[in-house]
């Protein structure tokens, strides 16, 4: 295959939709979290703004999926994994699959069109919240 032939696979990232598509699933995932009941205990945990979470948690999964690196660079060192073992109340089974639950809804509504690449966002992000159960 010549050089101009060969094309670089997709990044998740682009696989996604890009950033108007992760920030639309994260929109989606907080304003579940702030209407939902089934989710009240999750949505207790958080600051009562959530504009600030709406913002990291789409800087974050931009960067994770291998979009622009701005999440990490604004924060030298930082560890999602470890943020969470800091918390002032810790990650619960419950807790953990509130999140999941969100999560799984607001992915569903806007890749609901391509299970596959639902499913796999979906599991990448289970396996994280199981890895920060702390009790
Ligand atoms: C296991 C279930 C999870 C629970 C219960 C949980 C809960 C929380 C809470 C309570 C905060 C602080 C919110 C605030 O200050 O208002 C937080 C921050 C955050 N969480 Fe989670 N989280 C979970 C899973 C995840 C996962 C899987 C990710 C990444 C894909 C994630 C990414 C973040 C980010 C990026 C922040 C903000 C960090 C910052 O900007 O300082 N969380 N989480």
């Amino acid at each position: 295959m010549s050089e101009e032939t060969q094309t670089k696979p997709m990044t998740p990232f682009e696989r996604l939709g890009g950033a108007p598509v992760i920030a639309a699933i994260v929109n989606d995932f907080y304003d579940r979290m702030e209407s939902d009941p089934a989710f009240k205990e999750l949505r207790d945990m958080h600051a009562p703004d959530l504009t600030p979470m709406r913002e990291s948690l789409t800087g974050y999964l931009t960067a994770w999926s291998g979009g622009p690196r701005d999440w990490f660079e604004q924060r030298p060192g930082a560890c999602v994994m470890s943020a969470h073992n800091k918390l002032p109340t810790p990650v619960t089974q419950a807790t953990a699959k509130q999140w999941i639950a969100a999560m799984g809804q607001a992915i569903e509504a806007h890749l609901g069109h391509d299970q596959a690449l639902a499913n796999s966002m979906l599991d990448a992000l289970t396996q994280m919240s199981i890895g920060m159960v702390r009790s």
